[in-house]
């Protein structure tokens, strides 16, 4: 095997979409798949290539030093992509610990891992996936470039902010070859339902209400999943050392536009009355410390690294919405288990 590549949170939602580009673009590429399986890791977003002979699951946890010291062991490591992590604002208002535990400590533990068992690190990089949010809330104007001073507002962002700035002082201390992207907001198959857009689809095909925090007037920069996994591709074979790369969707909407379009598509292709799922729209109480707005300006993997969506947001969304009325089975079983409690407890 050219490279044996360790990628963590490979269940999840982004991280599925990169295991399987990877697995079947790079057949000369052993792909270790490290997951703890939380309540949004889903070994179902991988059934289509669990026999491929260079593919790899290792159930663990990254803040499990010995597990991931065997793993890197027996799978003679090479590289990581990482993107294990607790990823819902919302959550982490209501446990900032837990994301401290995975997002800081457990990057610092995998971190260290990699340097210790890498003697040679130049010849190796450990990749971090991260998020437009650690550069805090823009107004109307402006963007957020890979020069903008970092400024986290709520628990996850700062706990995503602490691991950015972990992997940089691994780079500076320890001579480790990193590389940080930045994205904005993804969507597509495979996101668990308590994020947005698959949240408003599961309800709308229920009839149940359309929770829109606030007026519905924040702003989010969208971006398909795949389009994520390509950028991550190329950053990762192509990305400068120690750099830092920015990736969004050119795509920017108010929450509350979304919510209509999902309306206007789900009752065309429900065959219900035009404007009967948008009488599900309800405004709730605001998010604690809710974000303004989002916008990536993703210039420099553009112009560097030639990278830029390959869907308009009107056909990714339509693709994401079929799979979402297509994939029933998966629906039912990520919804089943603690999801119903989540759902009561924080929409009571
Ligand atoms: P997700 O919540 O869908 O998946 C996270 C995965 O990590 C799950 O499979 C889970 O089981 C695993 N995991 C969690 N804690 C773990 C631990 N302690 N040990 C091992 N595995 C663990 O998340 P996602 O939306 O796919 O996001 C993936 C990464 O991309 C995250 O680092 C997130 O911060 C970043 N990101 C997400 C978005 C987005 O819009 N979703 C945008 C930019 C960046
Ligand atoms: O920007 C990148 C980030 O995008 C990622 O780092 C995070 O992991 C990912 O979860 C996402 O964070 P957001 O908080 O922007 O995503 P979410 O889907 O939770 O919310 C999108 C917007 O919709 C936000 O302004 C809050 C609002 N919202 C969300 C939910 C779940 C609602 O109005 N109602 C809801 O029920």
């Amino acid at each position: 095997m050219e490279k044996s590549i360790l990628i963590t949170g490979g269940a999840g939602f982004i991280g599925s979409h990169v295991v399987r580009l990877f697995v079947k673009k790079y057949p000369n590429y052993r792909i270790v798949n490290l997951d703890c399986l939380t309540y949004a890791g889903n070994l179902e977003n991988l059934k289509d290539i669990e026999g491929e002979k260079n593919y790899v699951f290792a159930k663990a946890d990254i803040n499990n030093e010995e597990l991931l010291k065997e793993v890197f062991n027996d799978y003679q490591i090479t590289d990581v992509i990482h993107l294990a992590a607790e990823s819902h604002v919302d959550r982490s208002i209501t446990d900032p610990l837990a994301f401290v535990k995975t997002n800081v400590m457990g990057t610092v533990n995998l971190l260290n891992t990699a340097k210790n068992f890498w003697k040679d690190r130049e010849n190796h990089l450990f990749y971090h996936v991260s998020t437009d949010e650690v550069y805090g809330s823009l107004d109307d104007g402006g963007y957020f470039l890979e020069t903008t001073p970092y400024d986290p507002q709520s628990p996850y962002s700062s706990s995503k902010a602490a691991s950015d700035h972990f992997v940089r002082a691994y780079a500076n201390t320890y001579g480790l070859r990193t590389v940080i992207s930045n994205c904005s907001n993804n969507y597509g198959p495979n996101q668990f339902p308590e994020k947005l857009i698959p949240l408003c689809i599961h309800n709308i095909k229920q009839n149940k209400p359309l929770p829109v925090y606030g007026k519905g007037e924040n702003i989010r920069d969208w971006l398909f999943v795949v389009d994520h996994a390509r950028a991550i591709d190329l950053v990762f074979h192509e990305g400068k050392t120690n750099e830092t790369y920015n990736i969004g969707g050119f795509n920017e909407w108010k929450n509350i536009d979304i919510v209509k379009l999902l309306c206007e598509i789900m009752d065309r292709k429900l065959g219900r009355d035009k404007g009967a799922s948008a009488q599900l729209i309800t405004f709730v109480k605001d998010r604690a410390g809710h974000d303004q707005r989002y916008a990536i300006d993703a210039d420099k993997i553009n112009k560097e690294l030639g990278w830029k969506p390959s869907l308009t947001f009107e056909v990714g969304i339509e693709e994401t919405v079929d799979w979402y009325l297509e994939n029933e089975k998966w629906l039912d079983s990520v919804t089943s288990g603690d999801y119903q409690k989540y759902y009561q407890e924080h929409y009571s």
